[in-house]
C-alpha cells in the first residue's frame, strides 16, 4: 500500500483556489438527466470516483453519455428509456448512487443488482428498502439484514406518506425518484432538513414539488424536461482548506466559485461561533447559491455542534474535529451516531486518529469530547480507505508540528480529485 507524508505547512495558506464540482449536486444531475426527456448538460463535472461510479451505473442502464473536458451530455428518454442492465450494477464506496439508484429502479420493469465496496456493503438499506417495498417494489437485501447486494424488481408504484427516523437526504431523494413514477402523492418528512439539492434541483427539470416545513411532497407520475446544470464547487471539498487556512498562522485563502446552500454549510457557522476570520462574499448563481470565501488565521475556542447544525455539517465531522483538536478548550460534537455508518465509522476512527496526534478525546455513543491541543504531533494514519478521514488526517499534518503519514491516500479521489496538489499549491509547498 502506497503512502503519503503531509509535513507541516512553512507559511501561511495562501492565494486564490477553486475545487472540484460538487458530488452531492453531480449525482443528481447525472440520475435526473438520465431519466429525463431530451438531451441534459452537465459543466464542471471532474469526476471523482464516487461521480464516476453513478455515471458507469446510467451508462450500464443504456443511457448515452458524452464527456468533452469537464461537460457531460446526456441523453434521456424518460424513466422507460433505461434497459435491463447486463451484469451487476457496481455503486463502489457511494452511498448516494446505490440509494438513489434503488428510487429509479423500483418503478422500472426489470431486474437488477446492485453491489458495492467492502465499505458500502456494511452500510444500511432497509432505510430505503422498507419505503420501497411499501410502493409497490420488490426490494431484496442478499444477505437478508438489510444490506447490499440488493435485487430489484420494478413493479407500478403507488405513492405513500413516508417519516424518515433519520435526517437523511439519500433516502428522501430515493422516495421522491420512486414517487415520480407513481401514481398518487408521495410525502416525505424528516426530524431535521437535511440537504435539499434534490428539490432544488428536481424544479429545474420542470416537477412541481411542495416543500412545507421539513415535508416535502409531489404528485405522479411526472415527467422530467432536459435541462443546463453548472455545478457549483464543492462546499465539502473546500471544507478542507477552509479549516486548514482558519488553522495556519499567516494565512489568507481564497476560494471562489464554492456552493454556499444553507443546508451544507454548517461548518461556517461552527467556525464563526469558535472565532474563526471567515466572510463569504455571494455570486451570482442559479437554482443553488454560490460564493467566494476568504479564510484568515486566528485562534480558535472550544465549541458544541449538535441537532440541525450537525446535520447542516453532518460530511464536515472529520474536518471539525481537527478544529476542535486545534481549538482553546472542550468541544463537543454531539448527535453524530449517524456518522458511525458512513464510509467508515467516522466517530471511531477520528476518536482513534485524534489520540494518535497527541489530542485528549472521549469517545461516547453519538459524537465526540475533544480537548484541544497546543500542537498537535505527528502519527501514521489508516484512514480505512474514507476520503473525508484522509483529507483530515493531511490538514492535520499541515497544521501540526510534525509530518502525518497517511496510508492509501488516493482515497481522497473519491470525492476531491487533484486533493493534495491544491493543498500543496495554497501552502506553497
Ligand atoms: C448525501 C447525503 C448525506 C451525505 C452524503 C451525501 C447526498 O448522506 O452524508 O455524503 O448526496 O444525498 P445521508 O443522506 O445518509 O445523510
Amino acid at each position: 500500500m502506497t503512502s503519503r507524508t503531509i509535513a507541516p505547512a512553512g507559511r501561511g495558506l495562501r492565494g486564490r483556489v477553486t475545487v472540484p464540482g460538487d458530488k452531492s449536486i453531480a449525482h443528481r444531475a447525472l440520475l435526473f438527466g438520465a431519466v429525463a426527456d431530451g438531451v441534459t448538460t452537465v459543466h464542471g463535472f471532474e469526476g471523482g470516483r464516487d461521480n464516476r461510479a453513478t455515471l458507469a451505473v446510467c451508462r450500464a442502464l443504456g443511457v448515452a453519455i458524452a464527456e468533452t473536458g469537464t461537460t457531460l451530455t446526456i441523453t434521456g428518454a424518460g424513466f422507460e428509456g433505461l434497459r435491463a442492465p447486463a451484469a451487476d450494477l457496481d455503486c463502489e464506496n457511494s452511498g448516494t448512487t446505490m440509494r438513489l439508484l434503488a428510487g429509479v429502479l423500483a418503478g422500472r420493469p426489470f431486474a437488477s443488482r446492485l453491489v458495492g465496496d467492502a465499505s458500502l456493503m456494511r452500510r444500511p438499506m432497509r432505510r430505503v428498502i422498507e419505503p420501497l417495498t411499501r410502493m409497490g417494489a420488490s426490494i431484496t437485501s442478499e444477505p437478508g439484514d438489510g444490506r447490499a447486494p440488493l435485487r430489484i424488481v420494478g413493479r407500478p408504484l403507488t405513492g405513500v406518506a413516508h417519516t424518515l427516523a433519520v435526517a437523511s437526504a439519500q433516502v428522501k431523494s430515493a422516495i421522491l425518484l420512486a414517487g415520480l413514477q407513481a401514481t398518487g402523492t408521495t410525502e416525505v418528512a424528516e426530524p431535521v432538513r437535511s440537504r435539499d439539492h434534490t428539490e432544488r434541483m428536481l424544479r429545474d427539470f420542470g416537477i412541481a414539488l411542495r416543500v412545507d416545513g421539513l415535508g416535502v411532497a409531489l404528485d405522479g407520475p411526472q415527467r422530467l424536461v432536459a435541462t443546463s446544470i453548472t455545478l457549483p464547487g464543492d462546499f465539502s471539498s473546500a471544507a478542507f482548506l477552509i479549516v486548514a487556512a482558519a488553522l495556519v498562522p499567516g494565512s489568507e485563502l481564497t476560494l471562489g466559485g464554492v456552493g454556499l446552500n444553507p443546508t451544507r454549510t454548517g461548518l461556517l457557522d461552527v467556525l464563526a461561533a469558535m472565532g474563526a476570520d471567515v466572510t463569504v462574499e455571494p455570486e451570482a448563481g442559479g437554482a443553488e447559491p454560490v460564493g467566494t470565501i476568504v479564510v484568515r488565521q486566528r485562534p480558535l475556542h472550544a465549541t458544541r455542534v449538535a441537532g440541525d447544525l450537525l446535520v447542516r455539517s453532518i460530511d464536515e465531522f472529520p474536518i471539525l474535529c481537527v478544529a476542535a483538536a486545534c481549538a482553546e478548550g472542550t468541544s463537543e460534537l454531539r448527535d453524530a451516531g449517524e456518522l458511525r455508518v458512513k464510509e467508515s465509522d467516522r466517530v471511531a476512527v477520528m476518536a482513534g486518529m485524534l489520540r494518535d496526534l497527541g489530542v485528549a478525546v472521549d469517545e461516547l455513543p453519538d459524537g465526540l469530547v475533544i480537548t484541544g491541543a497546543a500542537r498537535l504531533a505527528g502519527a501514521r494514519v489508516d484512514p480505512r480507505g474514507d476520503h473525508r478521514i484522509a483529507m483530515a488526517a493531511a490538514v492535520a499534518g499541515v497544521v501540526g508540528t510534525a509530518p502525518v503519514v497517511i496510508a492509501d491516500p488516493e482515497c481522497a479521489e473519491v470525492s476531491f480529485p487533484g486533493f493534495y496538489a491544491t493543498l500543496a499549491k495554497a501552502a506553497g509547498a
